[in-house]
């Protein structure tokens, strides 16, 4: 290694672009102008790719789904939405919330998932929750005293995804926790729900009427309801039906 290649590494690490420096050899412009713009862009690129794999991590994913890979015939978008202005996300920068309902198996959370990968890619802040596990994790954090800590965390997010909404019956303080989740992203984050269960029999899984009488108020007040009536996807597809 020369002398100047082995300062020109050493600023690298010094200003922590040690990934620059791999790609020293990659780039093979001779104007120098154009030389150091590919290298930097090279950088910028990675950066992008890096921050958001980290975004895509943190969100908290079961499954890795996009949105190419998905289907609209079989579900019904309310009028003023269309598969192109989900995809746009607009519903994101409007603070509105999507409510994905039909039966299992119908690709609910195949499209929570990909919405969610898709808003992380435009730097989005995402967290993916199957709502058991959300409650689960609400009544620990509250019996420990650390609550508020996660509801800051909650707040710094623009899109939190409840999967599998009312699959598991929620007790009283459960769903009390829940109710200040929801508030807390009344008009200021969207959220995206997936269920089977129509609103008339929230209240038999949330055992508060009150309280589930006020959470749906605050969750359909800016609401899209998107109906998944295919036939399941796993029985279209199951090798059973051949
Ligand atoms: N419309 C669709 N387009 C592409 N794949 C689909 C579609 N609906 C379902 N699937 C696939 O079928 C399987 C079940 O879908 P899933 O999203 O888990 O259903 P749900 O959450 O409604 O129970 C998944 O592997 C999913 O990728
Ligand atoms: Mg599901």
């Amino acid at each position: 290694m020369t002398e100047t290649r082995e300062r020109i590494e050493g600023c690298c690490k010094k200003l922590r672009l040690r990934r620059l420096t791999d790609n020293l050899d990659q780039v093979k412009e001779t104007d120098p102008e154009k030389y150091l713009l590919s290298l930097l862009e090279m950088e910028v690129e990675n950066r992008n790719r890096a921050r958001i794999e980290r975004s895509i991590k943190t969100a908290g994913f079961y499954t890795m789904k996009t949105l190419e890979g998905f289907q609209f015939d079989a579900v019904t978008v309310p009028a003023g939405l269309s598969p192109e202005s989900l995809e746009s996300l607009k519903f994101i920068d409007d603070h509105h919330n999507l409510i994905l309902y039909g039966n299992v198996g119908t690709g609910k959370t195949h499209l929570a998932t990909a919405l969610g990968i898709e808003a992380c890619r435009k730097d989005y802040k995402v967290g993916f929750y199957r709502t058991a596990a959300l409650v689960n994790l609400l009544t620990a954090l509250h019996d420990g005293g650390e609550l508020d800590k996660f509801m800051k965390k909650i707040e710094k997010l623009d899109l939190l995804i409840c999967d599998e909404w009312g699959y598991v019956p929620v007790n009283r303080d459960g769903a009390q926790l829940l109710f200040q989740v929801v508030s807390a992203c009344y008009e200021k984050r969207s959220l995206i729900i997936t269920t089977n269960l129509d609103f008339s029999r929230w209240s038999n899984i949330f055992l508060d009427e009150t309280m589930t009488t006020a959470m749906i108020d605050r969750l359909v007040h800016y609401s899209h309801l998107l109906i998944f009536d295919g036939e399941s996807h796993r029985v279209r597809t199951s090798l059973m039906r051949r």
